[in-house]
């Protein structure tokens, strides 16, 4: 059985004259940057999160270093994040000039909030919890940290599309909240695209000026700023796609609880945990696994497609050897990083291919290959 890590094909089929319809209908306005399509998406997207403002942009990384810059962060400021996340996260810090923390993962891959504390400074200025794989991170205590500290929480969604702790949804806890459209994510785009969502005007403000090159009235640029803008075609594809995310997000749930349930019982499979009242979106479904890369080999072997996220956690990238890290400064990290698996995980996932995968796994581990 040939299984892929993402099918976005057979979700473009089963929307075609929809998206299609939607596609000929930005062609025939030629709306391509910015206008009628984008402005009718930012405000189903704020809509439905229940927020003032949505800033759409180019792509996920981007919504988060205009969400930094628009808190006015940058050179000789310190911002956290979690060890265990993309590398966009730590870019966008990065590129505002500011210097990037990071915090050892809890339990359910997330920044710890019991390791946070240690590692504020008087140059600390924002936190950035990810909400990986789709579960959000441990936002009481974190937040509850971010106030005592005066420090603001910028929230990086891009795995998080609608996922929420006791019904409030990723994204609304701190100032902002930053989301990727990327193909894969949960809420993919055609191409890349990005938003940021906030209910401080001030901020949202200084964001869409940030984001549009500083200026709100063509050619007059109170600032300088980037030019990241989504464009009509994704705007109109993904207002298409905003009717069936939570159709989707319970599918996914579903694929979930199928694969703990036929996972659970193989001792050396450990399954991701749920947090306590989470609504967990898996965007991934990660396992920790021994001997990994064996078993990546043999999934291949029977056609089925796994990946890694993320093989190397962050402060172990070359990128940030000048921090000069140490596997005992994150220890649960660096345990991880060898044993994470993510298998394939789309809404259109079947039974049937469920159980081949767990079945595979289950041979593997039975020594049954
Ligand atoms: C946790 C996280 N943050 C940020 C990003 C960046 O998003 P984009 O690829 O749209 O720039 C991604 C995308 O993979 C992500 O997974």
């Amino acid at each position: 059985m040939n299984i892929p890590f993402v099918d976005l094909k057979s979700q473009y089929q089963s929307l075609k004259p929809e998206i299609d319809a939607a596609i000929q209908m930005v062609l025939n306005d030629t709306t391509f940057v910015g206008g009628k399509y984008v402005e009718a998406f930012e405000k189903a997207f704020a809509s439905q999160y229940g927020v003032k403002h949505c800033i759409s942009c180019a792509n996920g990384t981007d919504a988060i270093y205009i969400s930094l810059k628009a808190a006015g962060i940058g050179p000789g400021d310190e911002v956290i994040t979690a060890a265990n996340t993309f590398i966009a996260t730590s870019e966008a810090i990065t590129q505002t000039g500011a210097r990037p923390v990071f915090v050892d993962n809890d339990e359910y891959f997330h920044l710890d909030p019991a390791r946070l504390e240690e590692k504020i400074t008087a140059k600390t200025k924002a936190v950035i919890p990810v909400h990986l794989y789709g579960q959000p991170a441990a936002m009481d205590d974190i937040k509850a940290i971010c106030d005592s500290h005066h420090l603001l929480m910028i929230e990086d969604c891009a795995q998080s599309h609608f996922a929420a702790l006791d019904g409030r949804q990723t994204g609304t806890f701190g100032l902002a909240g930053t989301f990727s459209f990327y193909p894969g994510k949960n809420l993919g785009a055609y191409g890349d695209g990005g938003a940021i969502i906030t209910n401080d005007s001030d901020f949202a403000r200084r964001a869409r000026l940030f984001a549009n090159h500083g200026s709100e009235k063509k050619y007059i640029h109170e600032i300088e700023g980037i030019n990241s803008r989504l464009d009509g075609l994704q705007a109109a594809i993904l207002s298409v796609k905003l009717k069936y995310i939570e159709g989707w997000n319970e599918a996914r749930y579903q694929h979930a609880l199928k694969y703990t349930d036929l996972l659970q019982d193989i001792p050396e499979v450990k399954c991701p945990k749920l947090r306590p009242h989470c609504s967990h979106i898996f965007h991934i479904y990660c396992l920790r696994v021994p001997q990994r890369d064996h078993l990546i080999d043999y999934l291949k072997s029977e056609g089925i497609a796994t990946n890694i996220h993320y093989p190397i956690a962050l402060p172990y990238l070359p990128a940030y050897s000048y921090l000069k890290h140490q596997p005992e400064d994150f220890p649960v990290a660096s345990e991880y990083q060898n044993e994470i698996l993510s298998l394939p995980m789309y809404p259109e996932l079947t039974d049937e291919q469920i159980i081949f995968i767990s079945d595979s796994i289950l041979k593997f581990y039975s020594r049954q290959v």
